[in-house]
């Protein structure tokens, strides 16, 4: 026969077992720290080592296949229960319309332009790469600062200011150079639109008033500014002169790679 003493002891052991059970159920696995860096700058306010997510980027000329490759990845990442948000220039809330009415009216100075950008960007960081990062999601940039920075060193500014002014940005996860030879880009933009972009032709440079003459000079430009800055930030240069599939092929092996760690 057990004692009352004895009985209230063990009814009190069970009840401590059933609470650290209770415990141990309540707990939720918290996600692994993340070691993401800015270029330079602290982010004010943000805690890096919270940004769990995956920024991957994608880079190229006008017509290189990014919009493909894009499409064909978010389909495949969300197929595979991975929540993305896609990120690119011109797309912040904040300038994006005064940028492109900037644009039309080629009125701003050089200078003025890069910093116009730079705020474009620096909105997208701070209201969707950031906030999509923290809450786990993969973030797909069409194009990020390396364009921005190509197109400012072939207009001749200076590479430390460029690369101060970049500073903010955070370092990608992963980011994909499509390599496309001004020949097909040109094929490309054609076949797609059936003209060439004053902007992307570097019309604004005045090298000639032949606009293919000039997207091809322009292009060749950028690439070269691309292939120079490669090693520096860790590009994976990808032959996008390819099939669309075979380019895919490539990008989503590398991606899951990144993804899975
Ligand atoms: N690997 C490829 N081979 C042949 N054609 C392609 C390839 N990838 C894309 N294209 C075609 O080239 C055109 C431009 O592609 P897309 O719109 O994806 O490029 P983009 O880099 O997003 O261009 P933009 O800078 O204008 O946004 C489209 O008509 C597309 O179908
Ligand atoms: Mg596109």
């Amino acid at each position: 026969m057990t004692t009352p003493n004895k009985s209230k002891s063990a009814a009190k052991t069970r009840n401590e077992r059933r609470k650290a059970q209770y415990r141990k159920q309540l707990q939720v696995a918290l996600p692994a720290q993340s070691s993401k860096l800015s270029y330079g700058c602290d982010i004010p306010n943000v805690a890096l080592e919270k940004l769990t997510g995956k920024l991957i980027v994608l880079e190229g000329a006008d017509g290189s296949g990014r919009s493909t490759q894009i499409r064909e990845l978010v389909d495949w990442l969300e197929g595979n229960g991975h929540a993305t948000v896609q990120v690119g220039l011109k797309r912040s809330t904040l300038v994006s319309e005064e940028l492109e009415r900037a644009q039309e009216g080629n009125i701003l100075s050089q200078t003025t332009m890069s910093l116009f950008y730079a705020t474009d960007f620096a909105d997208q960081l701070e209201n969707m790469i950031i906030p999509s990062l923290k809450a786990g999601f993969i973030v797909i940039a069409d194009r990020y600062i390396y364009t921005l920075m190509a197109r400012d060193l072939v207009r001749g500014m200076n590479p430390i200011w460029v690369k101060n002014l970049y500073s903010i940005a955070l370092v990608p996860d992963a980011v994909f150079y499509l390599n496309v030879s001004p020949e097909h880009l040109i094929q490309r933009n054609l076949a797609k639109t059936q003209s060439l972009d004053y902007w992307e032709s570097g019309m604004d440079l005045g090298f000639t008033r032949d606009m293919f003459d000039s997207f091809l000079k322009y292009q060749q430009l950028i690439r070269k500014e691309f292939l120079q800055m490669k090693k520096t930030y860790k590009f994976h240069v990808i032959n996008g002169d390819r099939p669309t599939e075979e380019v895919y092929e490539e990008l989503r092996t590398a991606i899951d790679k990144v993804i899975s760690g």
